[in-house]
């Protein structure tokens, strides 16, 4: 297997690759909602389960700004994680590219086609068109450079039961169906 070799700094240093995205949902402390697509997360504890999510909170260059979904957090202290399945490509990517923290009166879920509901636990809505939603409160927080790597600690689950028996394929390889 040929493989290339880069190091921080070089023109062609990327260390991204395919990998799966959720939408986190939260609202901030006057009860404004916001949707924000997001690569780096994953299952962080196991007693009890937590979720780590990686929220940009610090800018750098054109690509790093503070998140308004991070400010939602940092208000409310809750947000939930839903699992898109693979039909939702152009949903995550409206997501991902349109921001509150830019375009504060945006309506992400009518520009995304995206339905809120409520949640059982958490003031964040949950996405119906995404068949698995994980309600969660915030534990920790580690600052890094430029995101915050925020741990939640689930107080509700929503599964689709089209997922637990495989009829519903959850959107993981989320890069290569981008673009
Ligand atoms: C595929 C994809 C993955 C992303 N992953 C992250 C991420 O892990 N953390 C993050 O802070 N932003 C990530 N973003 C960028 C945010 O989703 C984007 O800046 C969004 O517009 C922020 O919206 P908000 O400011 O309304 O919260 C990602 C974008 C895309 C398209």
């Amino acid at each position: 297997m040929d493989k290339r070799i880069s190091f921080p700094g070089d023109a062609d240093f990327s260390p991204f690759y395919p990998g799966s995205v959720v939408l986190i949902t939260a609202v901030d402390s006057a009860g404004k909602v916001d949707i924000c697509t997001v690569g780096a997360w994953a299952l962080v504890n196991g007693v009890p389960n937590m979720f780590g999510i990686a929220m940009c909170a610090r800018p750098s260059g054109e690509s790093f700004w503070k998140r308004y979904t991070t400010t939602c957090i940092e208000q409310t202290g809750e947000f939930v994680i839903n699992i898109p399945h693979a039909g939702l490509a152009e949903a995550w990517d409206i997501c991902g590219s349109v921001s509150l923290t830019r375009q504060p009166d945006a309506d992400k879920f009518a520009l995304a086609g995206l339905t809120p509901a409520p949640a059982a636990k958490v003031k964040a809505p949950l996405i119906v068109e995404c068949p698995v939603n994980i309600e969660c409160r915030v534990h920790s927080k580690l600052e890094l450079p430029t995101h915050d790597w925020i741990v939640g600690e689930p107080l509700a689950c929503h599964t689709a039961a089209d997922v637990l028996d495989g009829k519903t394929k959850l959107a993981w390889e989320n890069v290569a169906v981008l673009k």
